[in-house]
C-alpha cells in the first residue's frame, strides 16, 4: 500500500480542522444551493446541532477521534433517520453536496473519489421509502 492510502482519511483531510471546514461546507452549500432546498428542508431551521453531530460522527467514521460515540454511544445511523423521509432524490442531493463540498475544498480527487463511494454505500443504506 503506499504511504497515502495508509494514512487514514481524517489525517489526509487535515484532522478536526479540516473535517469541521467539510463540515461547514456541506452545511453552508446545504443553505444556498437551490438544488439541495429538499435535503435542507427536512434539517431543523437552526443548523447548529447538525454542524456539530455530523462532525463529531465523521471525524470517528474517517479514522480520527471517536467524538460520536463518546457523546452518543453506538450511532444506530439508520435508526436515528427514520424520522425523516429518505429515497433517491434525497440521497442523492445529500451526497452531491458532499461531493461538492469536497471539491471546493480542494480534497485530492482519488481521496475524494474513495470517500464518494463510501458516502454513497452509507447514504444508500438510510433509505426508507421508496422512489
Ligand atoms: C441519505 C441522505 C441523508 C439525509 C436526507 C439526511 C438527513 C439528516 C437529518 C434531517 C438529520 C437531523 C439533523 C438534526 O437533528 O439536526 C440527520 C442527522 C444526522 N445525519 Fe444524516 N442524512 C443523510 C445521510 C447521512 C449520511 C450518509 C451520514 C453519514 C455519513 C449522515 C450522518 C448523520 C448524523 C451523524 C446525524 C446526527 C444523528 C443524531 O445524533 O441525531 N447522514 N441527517
Amino acid at each position: 500500500m503506499s504511504e497515502a492510502a495508509a494514512t487514514p482519511p481524517f489525517e489526509r483531510l487535515g484532522g478536526e480542522a479540516g473535517v469541521r471546514a467539510l463540515v461547514d461546507r456541506f452545511y453552508d452549500l446545504m443553505d444556498l444551493e437551490p438544488a439541495y432546498a429538499g435535503l435542507r428542508a427536512l434539517h431543523p431551521a437552526e443548523l447548529e446541532g447538525s454542524r456539530d453531530k455530523l462532525f463529531w460522527f465523521l471525524c470517528g467514521w474517517l479514522g480520527g477521534p471517536n467524538h460520536y460515540i463518546e457523546r452518543f454511544g453506538h450511532p444506530r445511523l439508520r435508526a436515528r433517520h427514520l424520522p425523516y423521509a429518505i429515497g433517491i432524490a434525497e440521497r442523492d442531493q445529500w451526497l452531491a453536496c458532499m461531493i461538492q463540498a469536497m471539491q471546493e475544498l480542494g480534497v485530492d480527487p482519488a481521496l475524494a473519489q474513495r470517500l464518494a463511494e463510501s458516502f454513497f454505500g452509507t447514504a444508500d443504506w438510510m433509505r426508507n421509502k421508496g422512489g
